[in-house]
């Protein structure tokens, strides 16, 4: 394995990758992580379809790409991710077209909003960075597995050390809703959805969960004063060393190319063969009990019993099963 790190970009990442021929598809290309992945995996000659809510803000993001990669095969779709008939229409309407789909990057996600709900009545994040996953993955399973080498991505975060799935009130109807408690509980459901799909299908696809760093995008569109402060303060209290605690006074932003480096790294490299279900960090395997700003997690995100039962409450949300 090459040495990366904190610093490595999508560049180096692909660096010698020929993609063309390859199909993949993220979610949340509209910005940030998602665009540049996107712009990435195009300029090393992948197809890639980006998906967003938003068409407009979706067709700046393709024009930006194009302007740096005029060759650029890009395919769009608009699904919203918080709407389950808006993602059961997309998918049926993708399945259609009988494309296979290489890579799925599950990069879509909101953070640390105020109480709302989704089209459905899930709490905002849960209902959109996992439950809107969930469904989207497995009404695509079909085209997935007729990919070559598999993988599905899911974007998660540092941020799941702020607490691991509520199984027994997911949606925050009789606990008091908390958005950074939220968020973690929603980046922690990626992680368990990433170790059942390949408890599930193991040999058939490979899964990573990454956390990507800290990058100034517009995820950070619903945080206040309060809301920076109270994390800063949650981040000092999970600091697993004093250097971490300290460190946390000046955020060690990434650049957008270093940003989404690991995705992009999990998406295409074949270094991870015998790690699949990890969780990643600045291109690293993750290590239990390391530090969360880099590649560090905790221990309950392995957890196999919460990922059956997660997967189980999320069929039941979305009123499918998916058997394998
Ligand atoms: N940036 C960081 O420091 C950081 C750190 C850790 C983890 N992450 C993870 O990285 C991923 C990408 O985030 P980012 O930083 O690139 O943020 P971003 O620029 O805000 O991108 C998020 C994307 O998700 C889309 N999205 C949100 N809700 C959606 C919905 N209901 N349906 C469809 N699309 C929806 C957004 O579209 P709209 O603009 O239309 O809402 C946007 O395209 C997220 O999963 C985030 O949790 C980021």
């Amino acid at each position: 394995m090459l040495d990366y790190g904190a610093n490595t970009t999508t560049g180096d990442v692909l660096q010698g990758h020929d993609l063309t021929g390859r199909h993949f598809m993220v979610t949340g290309a509209s910005s940030g992580l998602g665009e540049e992945s996107s712009r990435a995996l195009s300029n090393a000659g992948a197809t890639v379809t980006m998906l967003a809510r938003n068409t407009e803000k979706l067709d700046k993001a393709i024009e930006r790409i194009r302007s740096n990669v005029p060759s650029a095969d890009l395919r769009v779709g608009i699904v919203d991710l918080a709407d389950l008939a808006s993602i059961r229409s997309y998918a049926a309407e993708f399945l259609e077209t009988d494309a296979a789909i290489d890579v799925l990057i599950n990069n879509a996600g909101i953070m640390a909003c105020p109480f709302m709900k989704t089209a459905d009545d899930f709490e905002m994040q849960f209902g959109t960075n996992h439950i809107g996953h969930f469904l989207l993955t497995n009404l695509l399973m079909s085209a997935i597995q007729a990919g070559q080498n598999p993988r599905i991505i899911n974007l998660s975060s540092a941020g799941h050390t702020h607490s691991d799935v509520d199984l027994e009130d997911p949606n925050f109807e009789n606990t008091e809703y908390n958005a950074w408690e939220s968020y973690g509980r929603s980046k922690s459901a990626n992680i368990h959805f990433t170790r059942e799909l390949v408890r599930r299908y193991g040999n058939e696809l490979q899964s990573f969960a990454v956390h990507p760093g800290v990058i100034m995008t517009d995820l950070g569109r619903h945080l206040t004063q309060e809301l920076m402060d109270e994390m800063t303060e949650r981040v000092k209290s999970r600091a697993t060393s004093s250097e971490e605690a300290k460190e946390f006074g000046g955020l060690p932003f990434k650049t957008m190319e270093a940003g989404a480096a690991t995705q992009v790294w999990a998406a295409t490299t074949n270094d991870l063969t015998d790690n699949n279900g990890a969780y990643l960090g600045d291109c690293k395997i993750g290590i239990e009990g390391g530090n969360p700003s880099e590649n560090g997690y905790l221990p309950y995100i392995y957890n196999e019993e919460t990922a059956k039962s997660l997967w189980a409450l999320s069929e039941k949300f979305v009123q499918q099963k998916f058997s394998i």
